[in-house]
């Protein structure tokens, strides 16, 4: 067969490499980005996974920004982004535009798979429709839609492409059972057929809804605590040893990525067309929307103390990216503090080991040198050096940890100012 992959990023990519090096298919992907394409024909990784900088040193891929190499697949991919638009409403043009892509070349008998995250009802309610409008073809009697969510974690050590189980649904029993063995023939992971689209969609919704509702959880516990005077962390590892119905999860200055923070909008969105308020969504994501902000005012107590303001004074944010060990700026709420800070007019100075491009030094110790105060955004492991001893001999005064990453009793013996989220 030749299957097409349309969108070259974190879920594309290693989803295209993976049916190449698995099986004998004609593998092409079609992305409108030249420079993720070049990279890929050259064989350079354009994305953050180490498994799929694995794949491409051992496979070569034929990708083009010309959607023509799409011509003729029996299986179209769509792995677009779903995001969402200023007013936090879901933002479908480049899902449209792939499906609108597709239909130039569809023809009967070929199964279009959407991979992207998208709320109940997308694909009934706009896939289905678009695909027949525009070709003409009859759904089930010419051609199927599928969805299989995307499940990667960019970064994770264990979980990958091949070894994530996934769910699909489609528009025919049939369907669902031929991708499902495509994709068995391609990944080790369980493959699960589910009922229908629909059902399907909203599985993968609430799996990233799930993580936002608890994070939010104790986002809210962490800022009931702090005027509690009680450690969130320590509550939480106290917690944390009932062997059954607690899952531990844990504060930070703000949720960040293409997923957690996007897609609970995409749910509250459809509902609320259908008449549905997901009141305990909303403010889900209004706590954690909130943390960024919550998180510069702890500084601006800490200044205070000292009767000093942000205004003017050295603050080396350490950490850009939303998530450790990784330079992906999507969403990121270090980006927010930093915004929040530039406007308040601090002296500010960011590093991140992972977004050079955005940082103004070139070392933690070079960050540290005349900051009145630090301000921890991100968890990289590079920060673990950051202890009382470097921090004095910088004379830093005041520690603000937006990840309860810093060794808190170590930092304030050395009478350094120190305050966590919750703690
Ligand atoms: N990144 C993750 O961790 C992750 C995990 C699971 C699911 N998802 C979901 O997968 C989808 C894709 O996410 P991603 O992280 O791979 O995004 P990404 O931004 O890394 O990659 C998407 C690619 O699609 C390309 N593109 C945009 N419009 C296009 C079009 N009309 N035709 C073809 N290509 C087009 C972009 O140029 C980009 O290279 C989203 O719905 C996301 O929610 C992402």
């Amino acid at each position: 067969m030749k299957v097409a992959v349309l969108g070259l990023g974190y879920v594309g990519l290693p989803l295209a490499l993976a049916i190449k090096k698995r099986t004998n298919h004609d593998v092409v992907g079609y992305d409108p980005k030249a420079e993720k394409v070049d990279k890929i024909l050259k064989g350079i990784c354009p994305i953050e996974d180490a498994q799929a900088e694995r794949d491409l040193k051992e496979v070569k891929l034929k990708a083009s920004t010309n959607e023509e190499i799409i011509d003729g697949s029996d299986i179209y991919f769509v792995c677009v982004p779903t995001p969402v638009l200023d007013d936090y409403t879901p933002d479908l043009r480049p899902l449209t535009s792939a499906i609108e892509t597709i239909a130039k070349f569809l023809h009967r008998g070929q199964y279009v798979v959407i991979e992207s995250t998208v709320n109940p009802g997308v694909c009934d309610e706009l896939v289905v429709p678009m695909l027949e409008n525009l070709t003409g073809l009859k759904v089930v009697k010419d051609f199927n839609v599928v969805h299989c969510p995307e499940r990667i974690n960019p970064g994770d050590p264990k979980w990958n492409v091949y070894n994530i189980p996934r769910n699909i649904g489609s528009t025919s029993p049939e369907a669902t059972k031929f991708i499902a063995d495509f994709y068995r023939s391609v990944l080790d992971a369980e493959i699960h057929e589910m009922p229908d689209l629909k059902t399907t969609e909203a599985t993968k919704i609430i799996e990233n809804t799930f993580r936002d509702i608890n994070i939010a959880f104790v986002n809210e516990l962490a800022k009931s605590f702090e005027v509690l005077g009680i450690d969130i962390l320590a509550v939480i590892n106290g917690a944390s040893n009932k062997p059954f119905a607690f899952l531990p999860h844990y504060p930070g200055c703000g949720v960040g990525g293409h997923c957690i923070p996007v897609d609970p909008y995409y749910l509250i969105d459809r509902a609320s067309k259908s008449g549905f308020d997901h009141k305990f969504l909303k403010l889900a994501r209004e706590i954690n929307n909130s943390m960024p902000a919550h998180t510069v005012n702890h500084l601006v107590d800490a200044l205070n103390k000292f009767s000093k303001s942000v205004k003017g004074t050295r603050i080396a944010l350490l950490g850009l990216s939303y998530k450790p060990n990784l330079g992906d700026l999507r969403e990121s709420p270090a980006l927010k503090i930093k915004k929040l800070l530039e406007e308040k007019e601090a002296d500010l100075v960011c590093f991140d080991p992972y977004v050079k491009e955005f940082s103004n030094v070139a070392s933690i110790e070079e960050a540290l040198t005349g900051a009145f105060a630090i301000l921890l955004a991100t968890a990289h492991n590079e920060f673990r050096v950051i202890n009382g001893e470097l921090l004095s001999k910088y004379e830093v005064k005041v520690v603000i940890d937006g990840r309860n990453f810093l060794d808190k009793e170590d930092i304030q013996k050395y009478g350094i100012y120190y305050k966590g989220i919750g703690r």
